[in-house]
């Protein structure tokens, strides 16, 4: 659901884990104003355009990646696209198989079910959506013991729209059950510039040239960075009548948020990586300890940006900084170890 609980406990990093009310009124509605993410927005035109024209719904649609990415975004699009209104649920919410069951069998012909955080749904709740993803089909069990039986009841045909920062979480059966499957991965400069003179346009706020590039480098290839940090940038403006490019690089400064668009959890982390462990390799478990962060948010919330940028490496041993990374900090790395004999 749009408004349960955060996919991570709150924690010192709340920004890309934490939807806030302002996000509806920017999210984009069409395909059309839907930023980026071509290779997936062009094939996904094309099933929509089939299905319709079909008259059926669309295949099951598996949107994974990052959060802020525009997942939930892609799922509401989606109904939109296909003129069938949407039913939005999550995998925590669904605790038991009649939870599900309830929502399944209340769907009306066509409909989109938005399952949230799909990684975290049982494995017996799961197995009740086989039947429904394959052939609209409901399996209840009735009874108990030998009395037992199974009644197959039949479901409108509807389009699952599941999404999940963790596909490595899903079971294979799940996965493959979804006939498409969209890996959403982290924006380019270009792609978040446009996202913020549009946020700046639904906001009306003014944005002088160059101001929309300063919020787009810092935001981490991630939308909701983006626009977060529209919003704050705007406040500081405020009386100013419009975002310039140094104001926006000021406030950036003023709220922690660096060149490179790292904030102190970042920070925090390749610091302990570089200085306290001389570059490392330092395993996930160390880390998440020395940092008091969950595994998962240093997995798929601080890393990949770091990730991405080559500030990090995985290796079979745990994380190392990069020279990259000790640039950064403006720290000296580590002198290699000399292997060799001693002079004379
Ligand atoms: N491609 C895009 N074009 C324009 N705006 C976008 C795009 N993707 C995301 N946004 C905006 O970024 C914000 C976050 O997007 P969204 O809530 O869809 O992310 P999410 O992937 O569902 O995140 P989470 O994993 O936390 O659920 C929203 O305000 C949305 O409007
Ligand atoms: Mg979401």
């Amino acid at each position: 659901m749009e408004d349960s609980a955060p996919p991570f406990p709150p924690a010192i990093f709340p920004s890309e884990t934490r939807p806030d009310p302002m996000e509806e009124t920017l999210r984009p509605a069409t395909l059309g104003r839907y930023v980026g993410q071509t290779e997936i927005t062009d094939n996904l035109r094309v099933f929509i355009q089939a299905a319709r024209n079909r008259g059926q719904p669309l295949d099951h649609v598996l949107l994974s990646g990052p959060p802020g990415v525009g997942k939930t975004t892609l799922a509401h699009i989606l109904a939109h696209e296909m003129n069938a209104p949407l039913r939005a649920t999550s995998g925590p919410v669904l605790e038991r198989q009649g939870d599900l069951a309830a929502i399944l069998t209340s769907l009306e012909a066509g409909q989109v079910l938005f399952i949230d955080e799909i990684h975290r749904m049982s494995r017996s709740v799961e197995e009740v959506l086989y039947a429904a993803m394959e052939d609209f089909r409901l399996d209840v069990i009735i009874g108990q013991g030998p009395m037992a039986r199974t009644v197959k009841l039949d479901l409108q045909p509807f389009t699952l729209v599941g999404a999940t920062t963790r596909t490595g979480l899903l079971s294979s059966p799940l996965r493959d059950r979804f006939g498409i499957p969209c890996h959403l991965r982290l924006y380019s400069p270009e792609e978040l510039r446009e996202i913020v003179i549009r946020g700046a346009q639904v906001l009306a706020v003014a944005l002088r040239p160059g101001a929309a590039e300063v919020l787009a480098a810092r935001s981490r290839g991630t939308p909701r960075v983006a626009l977060r940090l529209l919003r704050r940038v705007r406040d500081f403006a405020q009386g100013e009548g419009a975002i310039t490019p140094e104001g926006a690089a000021h406030s950036l400064d003023r709220l922690g948020v660096d060149r490179l668009g790292l904030e102190a959890p970042h920070r925090a982390l390749l610091e302990l990586i570089a200085a306290r462990f001389s570059g490392g390799p330092v395993g996930l478990s160390t880390l998440s300890a020395a940092l008091s962060e969950a595994r998962d948010t240093i997995e798929e919330v601080i890393e990949p940006y770091l990730l991405q940028e080559g500030l990090i490496q995985r290796t079979p041993q745990g994380r190392v900084a990069t020279p990259r990374a000790f640039a950064h900090l403006g720290l000296t790395p580590p002198a290699p170890v000399q292997l060799g004999f001693p002079e004379g």
